[in-house]
């Protein structure tokens, strides 16, 4: 296994929409394992491919935390129903350094398929759900920043530019 290169904002990759994979091969395979092992070392969440650079429809995401982590691969997931709302603090790999208070559904269905190739579905709310979306957001070329208001991302531009150039 190796460690990937996280790529941070502003890079472009990050707002790519991720290619559909239709075929498992080694090299995802390979590459689900190096992701897993990458979001450990940073201790992550989740982690989806276009934030190593690869956009293709593949996130990582810690099914549980802690000491006994449970890691997933997912391929091709999706989003498929959604109820209520929570407002929590939510940070990303791609954006060290920065967290802000996201409201998003709380629970939800995920759909996909797992890097084994079988079927994979799983309702879960909070930390879990919240994840689950975050990633899914990476594969739509989307960033938890883009939830800010106009107001409070001019001031993260500001501060994240002036942070990163020193
Ligand atoms: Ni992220």
């Amino acid at each position: 296994m190796a460690l990937l290169e996280i790529r941070v904002y502003p890079d472009r990759v990050l707002r790519e929409t991720a290619k559909p994979i239709d075929e498992i091969t080694d090299e995802i395979i390979r590459l689900s394992q190096d992701m897993i092992e990458t979001m450990r070392l940073a201790r992550g969440a989740g982690l989806a491919a276009n934030q190593v650079g690869i956009p293709i429809r593949l996130i990582v995401v810690e099914l549980k935390s802690g000491k006994v982590g449970k890691p997933v691969a997912i391929i091709n997931p999706e989003i498929i129903s959604s109820e209520s709302e929570e407002i929590s603090e939510e940070g990303c790999l791609s954006v060290p350094g920065y967290y802000e208070y996201i409201n998003r559904p709380k629970k939800v269905s995920v759909k996909g398929v797992t890097i084994d190739n079988a079927p994979f579905q799983i309702e879960c709310e909070g930390h879990l759900a919240r994840a689950f979306q975050h990633e899914i957001d990476h594969l739509n070329g989307r960033l938890f920043i883009d939830y800010l208001s106009p107001v409070k991302k001019n001031i993260f531009k500001k501060r994240y530019l002036k942070q990163k150039n020193r």
